[in-house]
């Protein structure tokens, strides 16, 4: 069985939701403390053995592939500057043995189109998807963990969590029979049902490890939700020729692409960043006391 080496990252959505920030910039650069959604979600894709970066793009997105390339000014000046801590940290964003590959997605036609335009990038090998929305908190990185489990079980793997009935509408919904299982064999699979009749409340995350079948589907795919070409659409198909499974990955997720869940991402990863967590914590401490029903202090300013 082969090794999953490429990832591919989804990176041509509008953002429309963090308007106005991202109106003249992409909402992957946005930053968590000081590193940009696109980094964690790479790393991620780095710390599992991946070594192809497959982003696809769209209108806006050069910041991205800036990221990525070698900064010589900005080398140079840090050099003369004698600030070496951050020179590696600008040079080291990824490990020399990376190859990052920029496809553009002429048009937004949907998840299961972006997806699509990675085939020619690739070709005949499983895959993972990772949408760099969702940032995943954890020891062992989910697509890691998902990874494990296509080596032991060799089909598609969903990343799965439970969420609140009512937000059935916001994700793809899994239908299974032993719902209980860390492992859950899929039965089927939909996109963004109501909460009356989601068929669990098993939602896909941003992570996918796929089987290359899914391109051939995918070129099938008539659009279908808000009328755009589902990836869920077309695993559901696949699911009828192959056995796909939905992982329980041990983690912590951030929605990222809501402002509360970027909000919360932003406050726990300062809370654990060496350079800010002890007085932000301070801080944040005298505010929720300030902000408590007679709370006097009022040092949180
Ligand atoms: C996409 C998928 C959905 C999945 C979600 C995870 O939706 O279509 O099935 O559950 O990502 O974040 P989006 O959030 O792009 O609307």
């Amino acid at each position: 069985m082969r090794r999953i080496t490429k990832a591919v990252f989804p990176v041509a959505g509008m953002g429309s939701r963090f308007l106005p920030a991202t109106k003249a910039s992409p909402k992957e650069m946005m930053p968590v403390v000081d590193k940009p959604l696109i980094q964690f979600a790479v790393e991620e894709a780095v710390a599992a053995g991946m070594t192809d970066m497959i982003f696809i793009t769209g209108r806006n997105k050069r910041a991205i592939e800036d990221h990525f390339d070698k900064a010589y000014e900005v080398e140079a000046e840090l050099e003369r500057r004698g600030k070496l801590d951050l020179l590696s940290t600008v040079r080291d964003i990824l490990p020399k043995n990376i190859n990052c590959i920029y496809i553009r997605q002429p048009e937004a036609l949907g998840l299961g189109h972006a997806v699509l335009c990675a085939r020619p990038a690739v070709q005949n090998e499983p895959f993972a998807v990772i949408l760099a929305d969702d940032l995943i908190y954890s020891a062992r990185p989910a697509i890691a963990q998902m990874a494990d489990s296509y080596d032991a079980v060799g089909c598609s793997i969903l990343g799965v969590e439970d969420v609140p009935r009512e937000q059935t509408g916001s994700y793809g919904i899994v239908r299974a029979t032993n719902l209980e299982d860390s492992l859950v064999h899929v039965d089927g699979l939909v996109e963004k049902p109501s909460p009356e009749t989601a068929p669990s409340t098993l939602a896909v995350v941003g992570r996918y490890i796929l089987t290359p079948r899914i391109f051939d589907l995918l070129e099938k795919q008539p659009p279908g939700k808000g009328g755009e070409i589902q990836l869920t659409d077309a695993i559901e198909t696949l699911l009828q020729e192959e056995s796909v499974k939905a992982l329980r990955y041990n983690g912590i997720r951030y929605d990222c692409g809501s402002k509360f869940g970027f909000l919360k991402a932003t406050v726990s990863y300062g809370l654990m960043h060496p350079e800010t967590g002890p007085e932000f914590s301070l801080w944040l401490n005298a505010l929720l006391t300030a902000n408590r029903p007679n709370g006097s202090n009022n040092n949180a300013s």
